[in-house]
């Protein structure tokens, strides 16, 4: 079966590019399920039950964040209820939310899907590799596809962790930095894996927002409120072939769409498949 997990959504954009383009993508890629990284996608930061309900209308199947998860506190109340959304699993047992979720796919099949936050240039949070540990012993055993988005700066923790967990899990994609990388591949034990998947919404800015507020507040130390940009609005994401047996994953492969994809309906590769060694 096919999974697609798209990069973080940013603001009405990056929402609204989901909403125009994901049916057509699931159609022309034949997907089975849709994982949305959303922790931007209200205003630049935050998810709201709204915004969350309209994703899952849009065809995503469960949705993680990351460092913005509580900006927006009324998610609070979905995250405590049985929606298809979860909290970084390194975040503390009192922090609002659940750990991991399986969510059953079109065709019957359960997925598994939990987030961590990296440790480097983050808010302190528990170790993410004792987290993983627990969340792993937590699934149950007849769920073969563990699906995990590290939320996390530094390429290196995103490498270490592919590598801890290649062989346990069916992929470790980061998010977070909102700029892909390409190096898209399946670790030797059949775990996909990329440092960062990229980001959904406008990439005429930074990380999503206006330029020139992010560049008069860095000049000059002045705050200025970052606008989510407007120009260049693509949805990045990673599209992994999986063995839904076993739960290794067989082939990544990277998506890119871009307005002028959407409009002609023709859905370009951003990357050539990448098979299991
Ligand atoms: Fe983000
Ligand atoms: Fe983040």
């Amino acid at each position: 079966m096919r999974i697609l997990h798209i990069g973080d959504i940013v603001g009405k954009p990056g929402r609204q590019f989901v909403n125009q383009c994901l049916a057509s993508v699931k159609e022309y890629e034949k997907l089975d399920f849709v994982i949305a990284n959303a922790e931007n996608a209200s205003g630049g930061s935050g998810l709201t039950p709204q915004i969350f309900r309209e994703l899952i209308a849009a065809g995503v199947d469960c949705v993680t964040l990351g460092d913005h998860i509580y900006r927006r506190r009324e998610i609070i109340s979905m995250l405590e209820a049985d929606e298809p959304i979860v909290k970084p699993a390194n975040y503390p047992a009192s922090a609002p939310g659940k750990s991991w979720a399986v969510v059953n796919a079109e065709n019957g099949t359960p997925v598994a899907v939990f987030s961590l936050l990296g440790r480097v240039f983050m808010k302190p949070v528990d170790c993410p590799w004792t987290a993983a540990e627990c969340v792993l012993n937590e699934i149950p055993a007849e769920v073969k596809i563990r699906w995990l988005d590290f939320h996390a700066e530094a390429t290196s923790d995103m490498q270490l962790m592919g590598r801890y967990l290649d062989g346990r899990v069916t992929a470790v994609l980061g998010t977070h930095t909102h700029v892909s990388t390409a190096d898209e591949q399946i670790l030797p034990q059949g775990t996909a894996f990329q440092c960062d998947i990229g980001m959904t919404g406008p990439h005429d800015g930074i990380l999503g927002r206006r330029v020139d507020r992010v560049l008069e507040t860095t000049l000059s130390f002045r705050p200025t409120h970052f606008e989510v940009a407007s120009g260049d609005v693509q949805l990045h994401g990673t599209i992994v072939d999986v063995c839904q047996e076993t739960g290794q994953a067989t082939a990544i492969r990277r998506l890119v769409v871009t307005q002028d994809q959407l409009r002609q309906g023709v859905y370009q590769p951003a990357s050539k498949d990448v098979a299991a060694p």
